[in-house]
């Protein structure tokens, strides 16, 4: 028998017994490089609102359980999330209103863009929720919410919805009747808010003591300063000061990201796209595309990205790219080409690395005292 032959026989009776030739076409089994199988997307808040509101008319909470539109990212298939691990949502709670509680393997975030004074009950202790607070909701963790106030409430809800199915460890449970919460259960010291004032006043210390990053800006991590790293174990959250004509640095990482401009506009250019932005649009960047912020006014930006789990996996990277990203129709920043006094990567914004370095919630220096540390 020939060797083409017998490897021929090899392959086709390793195939009947289910088994699968390493070396060939290894790529397949290790590829080398991320390949997402999301893509670039964007979701225009004025659009997301609109049909909010719509199902606030004709869809009632009762039973609806959560109002919420799932960004769906379209080239993922139904079902699937924002980005191929994370869920960004958006939730209405008209006033009065009561969502049910319930809980679930997935960790869970709210970043409050509309309207102050609605509650989500966390193992039965109410957390009231104001306009641009971070509020987390950890894996298992019962929760409902209340809007007891006269004004709608809208709010991004992020989840790792896809973290748990890659691990098929989603549990989901509605409480039994007799459910009693111990009281231990919420007054452990865990922050569980992150008021946008004292992220805020954080990126202003940065802005005051630190060159902006050229490619973040002045940004912030949200960091739980009882253990010094991320609030939830897969998500990390940042928020960015972008100064005025600010034009980003091209840049990229293997976490898929998400962003949502809280105020402000400007533009995202990624892969010779140009997506124009104002607050609470939603964009999603997947994995290793190079990408680029530009605002054309001073701009907040909230983000958050699956960096968390991926540190923790160690294998997440970035890259800081020499080279400009082709800027195909960037009218709307013409002339502002501004990042004055960004020279270099200031510690500070614990940015500065090399793919493969990794800047984890460890080393970052604190800047703040709402919890969050400068990254
Ligand atoms: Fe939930």
């Amino acid at each position: 028998m020939s060797e083409s032959s017998a490897l021929d026989t090899l392959y086709r009776e390793a195939a009947a017994a289910h088994l699968q030739p390493l070396w060939v076409e290894t790529h397949r089994f290790v590829p080398r490089q991320p390949a997402p199988p999301n893509v670039l997307a964007q979701w225009k808040a004025s659009a997301v609102k609109d049909l909010l509101e719509v199902a606030g008319e004709h869809m009632p909470v009762e039973h609806a359980d959560r109002r919420v539109f799932v960004c769906t990212n379209p080239n993922l298939p139904p079902f699937s999330g924002t980005t191929q691990t994370l869920y960004a949502c958006v939730q209405l709670l008209l006033p009065g209103e009561k969502a049910p509680p319930h809980r679930h393997t997935q960790s869970a975030f709210r970043l409050i863009l509309e309207g102050s004074g609605a509650q989500t009950i966390l193992n039965g202790a109410p957390v009231t929720m104001n306009q641009g607070d971070f509020v987390i909701t950890p894996a298992w963790t019962w929760h409902g919410h209340a809007n007891p106030g006269n004004q709608s409430v809208l709010w991004l809800d992020g989840l790792d919805n896809a973290v748990m199915r890659l691990f098929d460890a989603t549990f989901f449970e509605l409480p039994p009747p007799d459910l009693h919460h111990d009281a231990p259960e919420r007054s452990s010291a865990r922050q569980w808010v992150y008021p946008l004032a004292s992220m805020r006043s954080a990126l202003e210390h940065l802005r005051a003591t630190t060159p902006a990053d050229p490619v973040h800006g002045w940004r912030v991590r949200y960091i739980d300063p009882q253990t010094g790293r991320d609030p939830l174990p897969t998500m990390a959250a940042f928020i960015s000061l972008l100064p005025s004509g600010f034009r980003g640095a091209p840049y990229r990482s293997t976490d898929s990201t998400v962003y949502v401009p809280l105020e402000g506009q400007g533009e995202l250019i990624c892969g010779g796209e140009r997506m124009p932005w104002g607050p609470h649009d939603i964009l999603a960047v997947p994995t290793w595309q190079a990408h680029q912020l530009n605002c054309d006014s001073e701009s907040l930006v909230f983000s958050f990205s699956d960096r968390a789990a991926q540190e923790r996996l160690e294998c997440w990277r970035e890259e800081r790219l020499a080279d400009d990203i082709k800027r195909a129709g960037t009218s709307g920043t013409s002339g502002t080409t501004g990042t004055t006094g960004t020279t270099g990567v200031s510690d500070a914004t614990g940015t500065a690395g090399t793919a493969g370095n990794a800047d984890n919630a460890d080393n970052a220096d604190n800047a703040g005292s709402a919890g969050g540390s400068a990254v």
